[in-house]
């Protein structure tokens, strides 16, 4: 399973590039917003940092301008993969980036059925929100589940990237399904690594080497 983080945070990204773990970035408009910069600057910045595919967001709405938008931002670096929304004109665009040979991630999706024509557009990556589904009492998981049965139903190319992660129990969750791909926040990343016996074992076993008076180099 790839791991991408959700942030246009370069700090927090150059971080974790630094740990050899981090597959690729994502970012949307609200995550632009936040970073308080330039969109063509961060999004080159982050491409900089990253070898994987970086989501960029068009946030045009119709077709011809998502187009457009699109081509601009796949022109800042060679690793960026052109965010859509999915509607029909989103859909629209990423059949044409897509022929192209533009990557496309199409987001905001919250069905199966959307996965499926999202698939048939030819994105690269299919980002279902988990925890924006959980937040309204649906089962976040349960469509991961049904996209990944019907990706592999029809062989589809695209990867299920698992978006709107909130907690380690749906990175758990998303890898024993077989997604391809979980998108989460930094906090998310590094929440990964702890356990309370890992902190308490290495604590005694230090202060047992300790008390031997060795080093080892
Ligand atoms: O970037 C898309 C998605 O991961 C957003 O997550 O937490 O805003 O629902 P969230």
């Amino acid at each position: 399973m790839k791991f991408f983080v959700d942030t246009a945070d370069v700090t927090d990204i150059r971080a974790l590039a630094g740990s050899g773990l981090l597959d690729g970035v994502t970012t949307n408009p609200s995550l632009i917003a936040k970073s308080g910069r330039k969109m063509s600057e961060v999004i080159a910045e982050i491409c900089d940092i990253v070898e994987g595919p970086v989501s960029a967001e068009v946030t045009a709405t119709d077709h011809e301008t998502m187009l457009a938008e699109g081509r601009y931002l796949r022109s800042i670096a060679s690793n960026v993969c052109v965010k859509v929304p999915l509607t029909e004109a989103g859909l629209r665009t990423c059949k044409v980036l897509s022929d192209e040979g533009t990557p496309v991630n199409v987001t905001l999706c919250f069905s199966a059925n959307q996965a499926l024509l999202a698939a048939k557009a030819g994105a690269s990556f299919i980002s279902p929100f988990v925890g924006r589904l959980d937040d309204i009492g649906q089962d976040g998981m349960g469509l991961i589940a049904d996209v990944v049965q019907i990706y592999r139903n029809y062989a589809f190319k695209t990867e299920v990237l698992v978006a709107s992660i909130r907690h380690p129990v749906h990175v758990l969750q998303s890898a024993k399904l077989g997604a391809h791909v979980g998108t989460m926040p930094p906090s998310v990343i590094r929440a990964l690594f702890k356990h309370p016996l890992t902190d308490k074992g290495l604590e005694a076993f230090l202060a047992d080497w300790a008390k031997t008076g060795q080093t080892i180099i």
